[in-house]
């Protein structure tokens, strides 16, 4: 689901990169993210910081995908080495024609999508056996505190817990890893081979 002026302007510079560098890299690093010379996907890359934190550890490609024309136009605009962006709703992931993905990283994007479940399933088909995806969400509640006090939008299909989100994980075929970063978790999921159905 696309954001609304409020969140799309919070989510530019300032305080949050300051938390998106130095708490959710680094706890990502902590649990095992590891993406020098891998095809690396990231998922809602917004206006692209994700990108710029990912290159430095060189990956051999980069690929962001978000729903809004306008952040990839700014992710664009950071003219950064070796990454590609694309305007692309994650539920159309299959869509993609893309190397064997080794890892895929996702900043904040599954509590905006009612179908993220769908997403879930469509990163396992993606993911190279022995490939990982690593996730940051917030808590739901504060979600819902966002939504009441600063006017953010999410879709109330979309406020899962963790279990929730990990028990799906494990449904999938994923081994998991998560940790706490106060405000929302961080989940390591590593999958052997994508279950079908
Ligand atoms: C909270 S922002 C985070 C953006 C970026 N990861 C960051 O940290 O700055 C959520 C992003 O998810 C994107 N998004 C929401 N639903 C999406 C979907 N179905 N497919 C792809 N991107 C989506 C939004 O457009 C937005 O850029």
């Amino acid at each position: 689901m696309r954001l609304n002026h409020n969140e799309f302007n919070a989510m530019q510079g300032g305080f949050k990169e300051i938390i998106h560098k130095h708490l959710e890299m680094r706890t990502l690093k902590n649990l095992g993210l590891e993406i020098t010379g891998k095809n690396v996907l990231e998922i809602g890359c917004g206006s692209g910081y994700g990108a710029e934190l990912l290159s430095a550890y060189q990956p051999k490609t980069y690929l962001g995908i978000d729903l809004m024309p306008e952040q990839i136009r700014l992710a664009q605009q950071r003219n950064i080495n070796n990454s590609q962006f694309e305007v692309l709703d994650a539920t159309r992931m299959n869509q993609l024609n893309t190397p064997p993905i080794e890892e895929i990283v996702v900043f904040r994007i599954l509590h905006h999508i009612p179908e993220w479940k769908a997403v879930l399933k469509a990163s396992a088909k993606k993911l190279s056996p022995g490939g990982s995806i690593y996730i940051i969400e917030p808590y739901r509640y504060l979600s819902k505190l966002a939504d009441l006090f600063l006017a953010w939008q999410h879709p109330p299909e979309a406020l899962f817990t963790t279990a929730e989100i990990r028990e799906e994980m494990h449904q999938l075929g994923f081994a998991t890893k998560t940790t706490s970063i106060g405000y929302g978790f961080a989940m390591q999921g590593t999958i052997a081979s994508a279950k079908t159905d």
